[in-house]
């Protein structure tokens, strides 16, 4: 939600920052803009409301002779609409200083009326206009930009990274976080920052992470963190473990179709390293040790969205692997009641970005209270893990695309790999029962690149259902929680009406929406590996055939009791009860993009989205 990136170099600024936003524009599209100083000394501007290339299109309009230092910013709207005027940089000090934000400046009201008291004046509606003129009137008194920033910033409350320059200290960017991401790029003789990686990795590997209320400055040579107060403080570098190419497209004709291609490797890489012939073994895990995994009674799963659905699924799979009772809650409805929380309580938090504000704030709020806490994130140096007490870091690479996908399956991968490892802790599982189970998921990257094989005939039916205005999904045990994510990437990708129940739940209320040709997808258990639900399952889709649905079944190959029932039926391989999501989520994902496509929809950046949310 918002992307920021800041450079102090000898490279021309401007081709640096337009190329760090081009790889942070998944964090929101609504508008963008730089600030550098130009070859003169003087503070340079251009914004434009729209998507990077509206910018892009403004700078060869109207060029910019830049330098070496510079900031650049591409938003998603919060306060105020997306206007040219509301773009970030915002400026202050009679415009010879610029500042860009992302988070939102809870007290920026009072701030404001303080200083249109003093007689300033504004032209945005922004939260952050506020804090740019603030600075410039904290710059006017102390005559020192990092001076100046440190009382800023110390003003504020809310969540924010804040970048900001001024052309009277022409090779110097600060930087400051609070509940908001910020990571600092070391290069040779050049620094960078950025609100992830992605930021800078097409310069430099080597990264720092800065922890909560930290300031950072930056010239060509030399970067100084310090707290709020201006205390140095021990920052630790460490290697970014993708390279630039992994955030390009690669030759596919989007993000999407990437990601999801790559969901084979996404499993593969997540179980690389903690599959060995003596069992699972998650060496991250050692910072919470085994006796205290061994005495924990209860895990409740926090996220939201694809994230929690992903911890929907592992709830079957850890209760029955670990005997252990599992709750899953979306991180913003357990922030905000009174959750029974004791120090037996592991909380376990998920998330791609690493960042997203509902979730960071559950993970503070339960260590707060006493539980520990496991994270499961896809991003080096992102806060959640830093705030939890141990980190199981999922190996997708870059999810770049808003609509997660290949998250999805690395999340539940590095959910069962947990739940295999807390088996054997607890004494639930056999050896030789968890060396099955890890054959199953190891398994997993092979059938995966089975089923997407069957991109082609879900491209098909997407074309034919293009005009289509609702479609429902179904799904028992664990098919339920992916008949929610296959609802979940309709409506945002296709912006289709989309609901996922539980098939059980069907005669108790939603079988009522069920009208003659009604497309409802499916997703079907194995036939031989769970005979019960299956037959289940086969009853409702004929309850619902009997009332006129359409329907898509997803289905082991060769289930022949399906047949009959089905309109269409999506072949996935043979796979054990628990591990069919990550087969049959994906027919869903291709379908989702598809129709997106078919109705000539933008895949990677769908409206209103923006890829990582770090507002509440
Ligand atoms: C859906 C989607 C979102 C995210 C959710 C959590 O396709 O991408 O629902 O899953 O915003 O994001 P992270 O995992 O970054 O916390």
């Amino acid at each position: 939600m918002c992307g920021i990136v800041g450079y102090v170099g000898s490279n021309k600024s401007l081709e640096v920052l337009v190329g760090g936003l081009r790889r942070l524009e998944y964090r929101g599209y609504d508008s963008a803009g730089v600030a550098v100083i130009d070859e003169d000394g003087v503070l340079a501007t251009a914004k434009k409301a729209g998507k990077l290339v509206k910018l892009t299109d403004e700078l060869e309009a109207h060029p910019i002779n830049d330098g070496s230092t510079g900031i650049g910013h591409t938003r998603w709207a919060t306060h105020g609409g997306p206007t040219d005027v509301n773009a970030h940089p915002h400026l202050g000090d009679d415009g010879k200083l610029a500042l860009i934000h992302n988070g939102i400046i809870e007290n920026f009201s009072v701030l404001k009326s303080e200083l249109l008291a003093e007689g300033y004046t504004f032209e945005s509606e922004t939260d952050t206009e506020v804090a740019a003129v603030l600075l410039g009137r904290e710059y006017r008194a102390a005559g020192d930009l990092q001076v100046a920033f440190q009382t800023t910033v110390s003003r504020l409350e809310g969540a924010f990274t804040l970048l900001a320059l001024h052309q009277d200290q022409p090779n110097l960017v600060v930087g400051a976080r609070r509940n908001s991401p910020l990571v600092i790029g070391l290069g040779d003789g050049e620094n960078f920052l950025g609100s992830d990686v992605a930021a800078f990795v097409e310069h430099t590997r080597r990264a720092m992470a800065i922890g909560q209320d930290q300031i950072v400055a930056i010239t060509a040579d030399a970067v100084v963190v310090t707290d709020f107060e201006g205390n140095a403080v021990e920052t630790e570098e460490f290697e970014v473990a993708w390279d630039a190419s992994a955030s390009d497209k690669g030759g596919w004709s989007s993000f999407m179709a990437k990601e999801v291609s790559e969901q084979p490797d996404a499993v593969a890489n997540t179980l690389r390293g903690r599959v060995s012939d003596s069992g699972v073994h998650i060496p991250e895990l050692e910072a919470l040790g085994d006796d205290v995994l061994a005495g924990i009674t209860r895990i409740v799963v926090v996220g939201c969205g694809t994230a929690a659905y992903a911890g929907l699924v592992a709830k079957y799979a850890i209760e029955k692997w670990a005997g252990i009772p599992v709750e899953v809650e979306l991180s913003h409805e357990f922030r905000y009641r009174d959750p029974v929380i004791t120090r037996e309580t592991l909380v376990i938090s998920i998330s791609q970005s690493g960042e997203t504000m509902d979730t960071l704030m559950a993970v503070k709020y339960a260590g707060d209270a006493g539980a520990r806490t496991i994270s499961i994130c896809n991003t080096q140096g992102a806060t959640i893990p830093r705030e939890s007490d141990a980190a199981i870091y999922t190996h997708a690479g870059p999810e770049v695309a808003v609509a997660s996908t290949k998250a999805f399956v690395a999340q539940m991968t590095a959910l069962y790999l947990f739940g295999l490892h807390l088996a054997r802790v607890r004494g639930t599982l056999t050896n030789d029962e968890v060396a099955v189970e890890l054959g199953e998921l190891e398994a997993i990257p092979a059938k995966l690149t089975t089923v997407l094989e069957t991109g082609g005939s879900v491209r098909q039916l997407a074309h034919w259902m293009a005009d289509t205005r609702a479609v429902l999904f179904l799904g028992r045990h664990v098919g339920f929680p992916v008949a929610l994510e296959g609802a979940l990437k309709l409506k945002e990708l296709a912006y289709i009406h989309a609901e996922g129940f539980a098939a059980g739940e069907l005669k108790h209320g939603p079988i009522a929406l069920i009208e003659p040709g009604q497309p409802v997808f499916v997703i079907v258990p194995s036939p031989s590996r769970s005979a019960l639900l299956h037959a289940k399952v086969v009853s409702n889709i004929q309850e619902i055939r009997a009332r006129g649905a359409r329907v898509i079944a997803i289905a082991e190959q060769g289930d022949a009791a399906v047949l009959p029932f089905a309109d269409e039926v999506i072949p996935i391989p043979l796979a054990a009860p628990l591990f069919e999501p990550f087969l049959a989520v994906v027919p869903l994902q291709l379908f989702a993009m598809e129709l997106s496509l078919a109705k000539g929809l933008d895949v990677d950046q769908p409206r209103n989205l923006a890829k990582s949310v770090t507002v509440e």
